[in-house]
């Protein structure tokens, strides 16, 4: 058991701290950061050891490859090469931010954090702290988001302590995240980009700089041997109550749940409701969640992984959701809630 250190952003001014956070990167050890998208667990990418903790804190599946951040474009030179055109347009407008990029490899690129693949995925993040912990190592930092492998990403940093308190040297508490959905992933290996995760950077604005793009569906990554997006074929950001999502008129959808609701109290069953602001007062349950107003959708995005451990928290056995299938983050909010569900989907 680690005697885990949790440092605030402020006391990332003090040398000492900044000592601490490089050589406990150096040394293959793990820091969680926060960033702009969702807390990330990170290691010095060189660091065998490092990485290896990494998979193994984390729960993670070793073909599921980790995006390897730095400060900088530059600094990725060594390690990858870049075969289209429309890449530099794209780093111009994205980076930093929430998109990962990922290229074909060079040999510098140690195989334990490309789960075996031939390319690599890399991001330039913008949140300040994630930006410091990277100019305090100096060195590529790999981060996974900074989850037990399954459970839904964390934004809060007691989501954080909740599965790394105790296995990792370091914590940086840097409150909500702002996003609150992991980064857009998109190949930029062949002539048509390809999503393989949607994000907060949308088609639309991928496509307004390069040629159309393709969307790498999970059927057919999970066809291949070698999926496209590896962590696209696990079950993923799961809360550990049923979750059902309800699809349909809002009237019918409460109706629903309310019916529902009666039989499980009947057993004995908790249920969760997680809806947005305007029908928060329209369940027979205490266990609400309002996520934030159907029209806000970055409210949406930004509170979804904290309704779904907030769940946890209050051992629901069943949850049931709305589906939110407005705005422009609808691909990447409905995508994380799809498989939360399991693709337990009734259209009422
Ligand atoms: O927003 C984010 O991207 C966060 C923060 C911490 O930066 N990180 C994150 O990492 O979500 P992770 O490891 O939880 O998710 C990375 C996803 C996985 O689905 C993985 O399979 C995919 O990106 N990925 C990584 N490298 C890849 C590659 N070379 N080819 C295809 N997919 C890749
Ligand atoms: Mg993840």
């Amino acid at each position: 058991m680690i005697d885990t250190r949790i440092y605030t952003p402020k006391d990332l001014q003090r040398k000492t701290v900044q000592d601490d956070i490089r050589q406990t990167l150096l040394s293959g050890k793990n820091v969680v950061f926060p960033t702009e998208t969702v807390y990330g667990i990170g290691a010095f990418a060189l660091s065998e050891k490092g990485v290896r903790n990494i998979y193994s804190v984390k729960g993670r599946p070793s073909d599921n490859p980790l995006i390897v951040h730095v400060r900088d474009v530059s600094e990725l030179k060594p390690y990858i090469h870049i075969d289209q055109p429309y890449v530099e347009a794209l780093i111009d407008a994205f980076w930093p931010g929430p998109l990962t990029l990922v290229f074909r490899r060079k040999q510098t690129v140690p195989d334990n954090i490309t789960g075996g693949l031939e390319t690599v995925g890399t991001r330039v993040p913008s949140h300040p702290v994630a930006r410091e912990i990277l100019s305090i190592a100096g060195v590529p930092v790999c981060a996974p988001s900074a989850n037990i492998s399954g459970r839904p990403s964390s934004t809060l940093f007691e989501h954080v302590l909740e599965d790394f308190n105790h296995t990792v040297d370091i914590i940086i508490d840097g409150g909500k995240s702002d996003v609150g959905l992991e980064s857009t992933v998109l190949d930029v290996t062949k002539k048509r980009p390809v999503i393989l995760r949607p994000g907060v950077i949308t088609r639309s604005m991928i496509e307004a700089i390069t040629p159309p793009v393709t969307i790498a569906t999970e059927a057919e990554s999970e066809e291949k041997a070698i999926p496209k997006a590896p962590g696209m074929k696990y079950r993923h950001y799961a809360p550990e109550g049923r979750l059902t999502i309800v699809e349909g008129d809002a009237e019918n959808v409460i109706a629903y749940i309310n019916e529902q609701t009666r039989k499980h109290q009947e057993e004995n069953e908790r249920v969760g409701v997680i809806t947005t602001g305007e029908h928060a007062d329209a369940f027979d349950t205490p266990y609400v969640f309002n996520i934030g107003e159907s029209a806000d959708e970055a409210a949406i995005a930004s509170n979804l992984y904290i309704a779904l451990r907030t769940m946890d928290q209050l051992k629901i056995d069943h949850i049931y959701s709305f589906s939110f299938h407005k705005g422009r983050y609808k691909e990447a909010i409905m995508n994380r809630l799809y498989k939360a569900a399991n693709h337990r989907i009734i259209r009422v």
